[in-house]
């Protein structure tokens, strides 16, 4: 059988590629990545994709006329690389129903929070750690869910806890809560590759590897 090829979306550094790109690399991961599609110029997480020879690419949104030709666009190149499963790895740009049509249960994001806490729409990378700490929250942590039309709202398929310690600061907390995010990715990954999801309206049922 032909390996699940990634289309991965990024916007900034790709800390969260990068653990992917090692997990395909010492064999964890029973994946492809086809193809890294930033929606920035210069960000470190090309560099990444081109050390490790993986093709990549450059969409800034406000290059198109609409939302629609953004997406239009990022369709048409996911689909020339016969990407099976979309993953947002730190790509800040909410995706429309027109986008999220043609990947139905087929794109992944993760959130450095626990959903339905802290996430949302203005909510990403230090200013949910930031909330976190004013909101005074003693717990926060990781999601991995699927996306659907909204923002962060779509079923949840993993989620780790991340204690916050009284002298945290945002960027403290969140090197811990990224720590956990290389982890919880590759498992919700591989988790989707052995076809072991299986959506009931909100709800993402895992079944054992036994039950296939
Ligand atoms: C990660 O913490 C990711 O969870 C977050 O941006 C960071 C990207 O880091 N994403 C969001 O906040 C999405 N709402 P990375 O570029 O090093 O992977």
């Amino acid at each position: 059988m032909s390996k699940l090829r990634l289309g991965v979306l990024v916007s900034g550094g790709g800390s969260n590629l990068q653990s992917i790109i090692d997990n395909v690399e010492s064999g964890y991961l029973p994946v492809e990545i086809a193809i890294v599609i930033s929606s920035k110029d210069g960000v470190y997480a090309l560099e990444r994709a081109k050390r490790h020879n993986i093709p990549s690419t450059v969409v800034i949104p406000r290059n198109y006329k609409s939302r629609e030709d953004y997406e239009d666009e990022l369709i048409k190149i996911l689909n020339s690389y016969n990407v099976g499963l979309v993953i947002l790895a730190g790509y800040i740009k909410v995706l429309s129903l027109h986008f999220v049509r043609s990947f139905p249960n087929r794109i992944m994001n993760i959130h450095p929070a626990l959903i339905p806490s802290f996430c949302g729409e203005g909510y990403y990378g230090s200013k949910v750690h930031k909330a976190v700490m004013d909101y005074g929250a003693k717990i926060t942590g990781v999601t991995v869910h699927f996306v659907d039309e909204g923002a962060d709202t779509g079923p949840i398929i993993l989620q780790r806890a991340v204690p916050v310690k009284d002298d945290d600061t945002p960027e403290t907390l969140a090197a811990r809560v990224l720590e956990q995010e290389h982890k919880i990715y590759p498992d919700a990954i591989k988790l989707y590759a052995e076809d072991r999801l299986k959506i009931y309206g909100r709800k993402v049922k895992i079944f054992s590897k036994e039950e296939f």
